[in-house]
């Protein structure tokens, strides 16, 4: 890569930022679409976020992304939000279009993508969906799945009352919530075609309470939004049943393409990034 005079600014605002997978992936991207840009990691914290967004349109940065901790705070430092962004209530893209700063979300895009590439007669046949966790990263993928159709959007939380309001503001139709534990969960995951883990449970060998896959239909498919490690207990007893699965790196690739695309009108091809990514985590 080489920076040039003409090379159109991008980055990524974090606190942390070192460990950003972003940096490179958007090198993959420059180098595949032909583009002229460059992808800076920017420490920013907290106190920081007004200022540093304020200075976009000064320093003619085209975009950036968002990660922990200023996804959500970042909302009321812009001048215009996305629907997406506006429904899951987090920024992770934000546009500097002529000076004025718009936010988006790609979390939800990159996740459908990478669902029809991976199971898409799942998406197709709009296959009932168990969704487990009721934090931020479920609001995307509910968010997600409303937006694709899905019909029935089981919500399972540790903390039901997390998992009904969830359900009560994206899919209050369709959706229905339920705790952690007990018959509920096992008969959901009884009849659903698609499970997909939204909690940090398996980043560190961790399984699921009361999630056992002996229930599960052998034309079930399990998605774990966990990409480090490439295979969480879930989707190690998946394998060991025969099931379809997927880990959360084409998601994660795909959420930033969707980025690269809001900037630059150019939409990369993933598979060289992802492929490169699966061979640096294990
Ligand atoms: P994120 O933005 O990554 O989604 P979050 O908003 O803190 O992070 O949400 C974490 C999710 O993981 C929640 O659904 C949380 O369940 P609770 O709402 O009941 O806290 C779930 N989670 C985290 N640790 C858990 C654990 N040890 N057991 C069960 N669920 C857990």
């Amino acid at each position: 890569m080489t920076i040039q005079g003409s090379s159109q600014i991008l980055g990524v605002f974090g606190d942390p930022v070192n460990h950003s997978l972003s940096p490179i992936m958007h090198a993959y991207f420059a180098e595949e679409t032909g583009c002229d840009t460059v992808y800076v990691p920017f420490h920013v914290r907290g106190e920081d976020l007004s200022q540093a967004l304020a200075a976009l349109p000064a320093l003619s940065i085209r975009g950036v992304n968002l990660t922990v901790p200023h996804k959500e705070a970042a909302m009321s430092f812009l001048d215009g939000l996305e629907p997406a962004a506006r429904s899951i209530g987090a920024v992770n893209t934000v546009s500097n279009e002529g000076g004025r700063l718009v936010g988006d979300n790609t979390d939800a895009r990159g996740f459908l993508a990478d669902l029809w590439a991976h199971f898409p007669d799942r998406l197709s046949e709009g296959t009932p969906t168990l969704v487990i966790g009721a934090g931020g990263a479920a609001r995307a993928i509910v968010y997600a799945l409303n937006q694709a159709g899905i019909p029935d959007i089981w919500v399972a939380n540790r903390n039901q009352d997390k998992a009904s309001h969830l359900v009560a503001e994206f899919c209050p139709g369709t959706g229905s919530s339920l705790g952690l534990e007990g018959n509920a969960l096992a008969s959901a995951a009884g009849e659903a075609g698609l499970i997909i883990n939204t909690t940090s449970l398996g980043l560190h060998g961790e399984s699921i309470p009361g999630l056992d896959l002996a229930v599960a239909g052998p034309q079930t498919a399990v998605y774990d939004l966990i990409y480090n490690p490439a295979e969480t207990p879930l989707l190690r007893e998946a394998r060991s049943r025969g099931l379809a699965r997927a880990n959360g790196l084409g998601m994660l690739v795909r959420q930033g393409a969707e980025s690269y695309r809001i900037w630059t009108g150019q939409m990369p091809t993933v598979d060289s990034v992802i492929e490169a990514f699966k061979e640096q985590i294990t």
